[in-house]
């Protein structure tokens, strides 16, 4: 039994490594999906939750118009308070629901928000930061509730 543990240990162990390194390609940290262009919602953003599905693609919208309208201060502003807003409805139904991953979510939201209230100006790498940040917390984050919230 010796033997087979030096046999056993060491898979087991290597199938940890690997199973670590495949659940760090599937965090949203790495993660990195096409942005749609023109930056729009369509149905590879869909999370099954009408309301939901609607403040995405207002989303998709207020980033446009700031897209268009890049140094207006009233853009950004609007895009903020929206983006507000529907992480305070999300987070509403992950308490609701007791979702299990609400901590881990919670804080994803304000990390974000918290970044894009730093913003002093808006340039083409502040503008890729915000549609992939969106594109990638829908596909990589947001997904995960899909089910889960009533
Ligand atoms: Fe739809 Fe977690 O933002």
């Amino acid at each position: 039994s010796v033997r087979l543990l030096c046999v056993v240990y060491p898979v087991s162990r290597r199938l940890l490594v690997l199973s670590n390194f495949l659940s760090s390609l599937n965090s949203n940290h790495t993660m990195a999906f096409p942005i749609p262009s023109p930056y729009e919602w369509d149905a590879s953003f869909d999370v099954k939750y009408d309301v939901i599905n609607d403040q995405h693609k207002e989303l998709f919208k207020l980033i446009r118009e700031l897209d268009a309208d890049r140094a207006s201060g009233d853009k950004l502003t609007a895009l903020l308070n929206y983006v507000v807003l529907h992480f305070t409805h999300e987070e509403g139904m992950f308490d609701a629901n007791k979702y299990e991953d609400t901590a881990s979510h919670k804080a994803t939201h304000a990390k974000f928000v918290n970044d894009a209230k730093a913003l002093t100006s808006i340039g083409d790498s502040e503008m890729t930061f915000i549609k992939q940040w969106l594109v990638d917390h829908i596909k990589a984050t947001d997904v995960k509730y899909m089910g889960k919230l009533g």
